[in-house]
Parts: structure tokens; sequence; C-alpha cells
């Protein structure tokens, strides 16, 4: 099945080998991957990364060794999977969202993957060719929806009885058919979602319950909800921040939920001037973090400062007496020095050189008090 070809001979592919394996033992290249991406140098493009151009539901897994006959369940994770060539330089955010799954049952697996048949991907598969930016292009507003391709790609929760897929920069989740994987639309909450969720959504599996936050470029710039398992929302609040924010995560206990106001984010003017979203981390603004009752008014919410820092994902977080405890993954640089060797993807691949380390913040909801530190200096990231 695999072609054997020299990509690296017949295309300058300096960066992409450099940085990644992007040929299997045998000398071949990924053989399922689009035409397109061959002679674009861009890791994210190649090996790996490579994208597919197939869907294929495959039965009866062979499998080495044994299965247990009681294992019953499904392993699933969204990933981009650009199915055009982008009309911009390609960021490993910007690919559609697909699925990809792996069911377990009777000592037996088998396999499917699917796109998430986003409108955006509806609309370029239609059109045969992408038209959205991404996000290290400009944003074109006279589009629909987005002036990036909102692609679904970044997470995906089991709720309600269906898959719900959710992407980075707050954009609209979509639900699927969890045996199937085909989608089945928007997913809005019985119509009563008001805009969009964030990357990352959770849900409380002892109240079945799901946290959600959404956030955007204007006043009042934040928003948390929480749905209950029939996919009702019971409880949504505003919640008001300085300004237009980029936090990626939620916290959240029995009686609380965990908001991030975070000084790495972009600046309005530069994005009104140049229609890209450069963001800079504010390395004198404190960090905030808004610990907020669980089902209280946006006006309730405690803020806590702490030192400066950014932060992808939460590990955990609890209650001890009057202390609110959140562990997370912190960087206190989220913007590593690009090397200029990298050429026009310096940036975007430095940025992916993630640096951050477990860390623990402690708010006491009595007196505000903060503890914070290191629990470890290990190079630690989750998602
Ligand atoms: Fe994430």
């Amino acid at each position: 099945m695999s072609e054997v070809r020299n990509d690296s001979a017949e295309y300058n592919l300096e960066n992409t080998s450099r940085l990644i394996r992007t040929q299997a033992d045998d000398g071949s290249y990924a053989p399922d991957a689009p035409e397109w991406t061959r002679g674009i140098d861009n890791p994210y493009l190649h090996g790996v990364y490579a994208p597919t151009t197939e869907e294929v539901t495959a039965e009866d897994l062979e499998v080495i060794g044994e299965l247990p006959d009681d294992l019953f369940g499904v392993y699933m994770r969204n990933g981009p999977n650009p199915v055009f060539e982008p009309g911009e330089k390609y960021h490993p955010f910007d690919g559609d969202g697909m699925i990809y799954a792996i069911y377990f049952k009777d000592g037996k697996a088998s396999y499917r993957n699917r796109w998430v048949q986003t409108d955006a991907f509806l609309a370029e598969k239609k059109a045969g060719k992408s038209i959205w930016p991404g996000i290290m292009g400009e944003h074109d507003y006279t589009l629909d929806g987005f002036p990036v391709k909102d692609t679904s790609n970044t997470d995906l929760l089991y709720f309600n009885d269906d898959i719900v897929t959710l992407w980075y920069n707050a954009g609209i989740p979509y639900s699927l058919d969890r045996h199937t994987l085909k989608t089945k639309g928007r997913e809005t909450f019985n119509g009563q979602l008001k805009r969009a969720l964030s990357a990352h959504a959770k849900i409380d599996l002892e109240k079945d319950e799901l946290i959600y936050f959404d956030y955007w470029d204007e006043p009042p710039y934040m928003l948390y909800g929480i749905a209950d398992k029939s996919g009702n929302v019971i409880h949504q609040e505003n919640i008001e921040l300085p300004g237009a924010r980029l936090p990626h995560d939620i916290g959240f206990t029995p009686n609380y939920v965990l908001l991030h106001d975070l000084p790495f984010f972009h600046d309005m003017d530069i994005l009104e001037r140049t229609k890209k979203r450069i963001v800079t981390f504010h390395r004198d603004m404190p960090t905030r973090f808004g610990v907020q009752p669980r089902y209280g008014k946006g006006s309730e919410v405690k803020w806590f400062e702490c030192e400066p820092c950014y932060i992808l994902h939460i590990v955990n977080c609890w209650e001890e007496g009057d202390w609110v405890v959140q562990v997370g993954c912190r960087s206190t640089n989220p913007m590593p020095k690009a090397n200029p060797e990298e050429g026009e993807l310096s940036h975007m691949l430095a940025y992916m050189r993630l640096e951050a380390n477990m860390y623990v913040w402690k708010f006491n909801m009595k007196t505000g008090e903060v503890v914070e530190g290191d629990l470890h200096t290990m190079n630690t990231e989750c998602g």
C-alpha cells in the first residue's frame, strides 16, 4: 500500500525534516495524506501530523494479545485534519476537526474516524477549496460566523448521550452520534446557549452537569453556565473582565467554579488595525482567578490576584475547609523566543514549544489569602 517516495529530495522541507520524523521505517511517507501537503515545509502537515483523506470504518480489528471480555467502552479523541490547502500559513490549530474512536466490546475492537461537519467544513466542501483564514492569517469579517475558521477540533465531551465537540477559540459546539460519529448539527442546549463554548468545558459526574464558559471581544467579555443532563441550561451568568482575554479552561469544586483572567491576551487596537490577533504576555499584570459560587450571581465572584502566568489546562480543583485549591499547568513564559532560522514559521513553532509545570494555587474564601507554588518543576502539560 505504502508508496515509497522521497519528498525531502523533491521539496525543500528543511524545518519539517529537522523537527520531526517524516518517514516510516520502510522509507514511506504518510500514504493517505493529501497531495497538497507534500511541498509545504510545516512539520504539522507531515509524519504523525499528516492529515488523512479517509474516513474509515473497520470492524473486528486484529488484536495482538487479548482484550478482556468485559471491557466495554470507547476511547475517542478530537484533532485537526485539514481537508483543503490553506490560503495562509498553516497552524496546527487550524485543521478541520476529526474524531477518531476505538470501540471495545465482547473481546473485540472496532475503529472509525469522521470529520466534524461544521458549517465551515460543509461550505468549503461545497466550494472545493478553503475559504476561511486560519489563526495566522488576517481575520475576514465578511465571512459567515467567525472571521477565522471555527473547526471544532479541540475537545470532545460525552454529554446527554451525544458527543459534543469544542473549539479552542470559543466556537460553536457540535453534537455527534456516539456510535456512528455522524454530525447531528450545532449543539444549542435546547436553544438556550447564548453564543459559543470555550476550548474546554467540564462534566461533573456527581451532579450530572456540564460546566462551561464563553468569552468574546466585547464587554462583559465572559460568561459561564451550567447545563443539566438533559441539555437544559440551569444557570448562566455574565462575568465582567477588564478587557478581552483568551482563557482556555475552567475549574470546579462541589460549591464553586474557578474562572481565569490571565495577562496573556491580544490588543484590540492591533486587531482592528491589522486584522490579526497578536497576543502579548503582560509580565507586570497579575493573574486573577475568579472563585464563583457555583449557582451564584456573576456579581458574587471573588477575585484573587496571583503571580503573572498563562494557563492552558487545569489538572484538578477541590475544597479544604475555607480553602479552594486549584492545580494546573502554569507557564511563566508563554512567548518563548523564536528561532530566526525557522523563517516565517518561527513564532508559531516557538509557541508550540510550550514551557509549563505543575503548580498549586490555594484561595481562602474567608480571608482572601492566597498561597501558590510549584508542585513540580518538570515540563508538564495535559489537554
Ligand atoms: Fe486545551
